[in-house]
């Protein structure tokens, strides 16, 4: 078991609430599945991070999602707020009513994928109360235990991608927000993927970005070279350098300059996840298939009757 995960399922027994912070651009992609088994039905808070570069609508349709469902709580925040820790108190109280005062406090733990936005909150968090840290009994080096009251305590754990993304447009996404180390994707697929849910969902925004027009009938391709033609990323000539135009892309998509935007919506999610289970269940079957013939060759497993019985 990774690191991380063995000191969440450690902490975890004693733990109230779980804190999700989630990426607003891409809610559902940014959820850890891990998670869910790791945290055992703990009541959780679904704070969609960074809403200031989100879709303001979509972020209302994913708390309204996220708020039906038993046991969740669901807010949106970003680095702009003030104060968020008053937001988050509440919203632990609420799902575990009968925590609080000294003899019981409420014990919270908060994960979240890289690059969601956790230090930034945790540092806005502890800029007025000193973060308790280190040594402490019971607190491994891997988390970091922050009193954000005397009878509130936030134990915080590294940054953690799961090792198989069985939703395809959720690796591409993650990819596009930040998450995912620059080595580990091929930006140009990155980019044409983002592109082609952009320019469906959010023409207009790219059309003033880029001073484009008619981007929705564009192909992917034709867009990215527009988007390198415009911002002069060329090559020997006038040939477009499309790896310079995706880098562009990609990186006005994460710094908001395009406009807000949402990647998903919940109905959108549900049927990637459809088809990504769909496909894992192919991919073990021909898996299995594979494993078998090959114990039968080199182990001399008996080979099955395979024949119909009489
Ligand atoms: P992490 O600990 O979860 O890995 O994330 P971290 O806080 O380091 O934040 C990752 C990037 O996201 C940082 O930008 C940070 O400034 C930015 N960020 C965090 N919260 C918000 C938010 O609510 N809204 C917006 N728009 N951005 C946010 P960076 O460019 O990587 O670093 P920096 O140059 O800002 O320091």
């Amino acid at each position: 078991m990774h690191l991380t995960q063995k000191a969440i399922a450690e902490r975890i027994k004693n733990i109230d609430v779980v804190i999700e912070l989630l990426d607003a651009r891409l809610p559902a992609s940014s959820a850890n599945p891990m998670l869910a088994e790791l945290t055992q039905g703990k009541p959780t808070l679904k704070v969609l991070n960074k809403q200031d570069l989100a879709d303001s609508g979509r972020t209302a349709q994913w708390l309204a999602y996220y708020n039906s469902q038993s046991g969740t709580r669901a807010m949106g925040l970003d680095a702009s707020m003030a104060a968020p820790a008053k937001a988050l108190i509440k919203a632990c109280f609420e799902l575990a009513p009968k925590r609080g005062g000294m003899v019981k406090p409420m014990r919270v733990l908060i994960c979240g994928i890289p690059n969601v936005g956790k230090s930034t909150l945790i540092n806005t968090l502890t800029a007025k109360r000193a973060a308790k840290t280190g040594d402490e009994a019971g607190v491994t080096k891997l988390e970091q235990r922050i009193s954000l009251a005397d009878d509130f305590y936030l134990y915080d754990t590294p940054g953690m991608l799961w090792p198989r993304i069985i939703v395809a447009k959720s690796g591409y996404n993650l990819a596009a927000s930040g998450a995912v180390g620059r080595n580990a994707f091929d930006e140009e697929e990155v980019a044409l993927e983002l592109l082609d849910y952009l320019k469906t969902h959010y023409p207009a925004l790219l059309e003033a970005r880029f001073k484009l027009t008619g981007v929705a009938a564009m192909s992917d391709e034709q867009l990215l070279e527009a988007i390198g033609r415009h911002r002069g990323a060329l090559q020997g000539g006038k040939k477009i350098n499309l790896q310079k135009a995706a880098e562009i892309a990609i990186h006005d998509f994460r710094s908001g300059v395009i406009g807000r935007m949402t990647l998903e919506t919940p109905e959108e999610f549900a049927q990637w996840l459809t088809l990504g289970q769909t496909l894992d269940a192919q991919r073990q079957v021909k898996k299995d298939a594979i494993e078998l013939d090959r114990k039968i060759r080199f182990k001399k497993i008996p080979r099955p009757d395979l024949r119909p019985s009489r």
